[in-house]
């Protein structure tokens, strides 16, 4: 079974409950399964086990915080084994505007010059789900689509490779 592995980081919870959110979207698609880590607890191994990475993170100034960016640059042992895997990406930050939206992007960088691959969104949130502290009701519904349309895209690439 194709599977998911969605990391974080996360101070006081925000970021932490929308990988959950975004799990829930994951076990929407029965032939996906998924696993949820603290990136305190997560190995660079483990991406070579996995069909499928969504990372989050809070703002820190713009960007992701420094745990996050630490596990990444660890992950240049594994360059270029990560080729064709698909990529995602969230974050929490205090305010609209505050640059969740570049921090998003920042991770979704690293995850193409991996060779991964990203999928955007045409409507909600279109580089990946976004929260303003707590998820509210429109992030939490948007964290458990994007759930739901990563887990389609790895099992529609996962049935290719079969
Ligand atoms: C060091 C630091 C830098 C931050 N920088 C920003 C920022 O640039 N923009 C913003 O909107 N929020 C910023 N915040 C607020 C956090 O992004 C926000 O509280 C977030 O929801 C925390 O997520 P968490 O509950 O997963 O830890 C910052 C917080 C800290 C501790």
């Amino acid at each position: 079974m194709a599977k998911i592995l969605i990391i974080y980081y996360s101070e006081s919870g925000n970021t932490a409950e929308m990988a959950q959110l975004i799990a829930e979207g994951v076990k929407m698609k029965e032939d996906v399964e998924v696993n949820v880590k603290d990136v305190s607890d997560a190995r660079v191994e483990e991406l070579l086990e996995v069909e499928g990475v969504i990372i989050g993170s809070p703002t820190y100034y713009g960007s992701m915080a420094a745990e996050i960016k630490k596990f990444i640059d660890e992950s240049v042992k594994f360059h270029g084994k990560l080729e064709g895997k698909v990529g995602g990406a969230f974050s929490s930050s205090a305010q609209i505007g505050g640059g969740n939206e570049t921090t998003i992007m920042d991770i979704l960088k690293a995850h193409l010059i991996h060779g991964m691959i990203i999928q955007g969104s045409p409507k909600g949130d279109h580089y990946g789900p976004v929260a303003i502290g707590k998820p509210d009701e429109r992030s939490r519904k948007l964290c458990i689509e994007y759930g739901y349309r990563i887990a389609t895209l790895v099992s529609k690439i996962s049935s290719l490779s079969q």
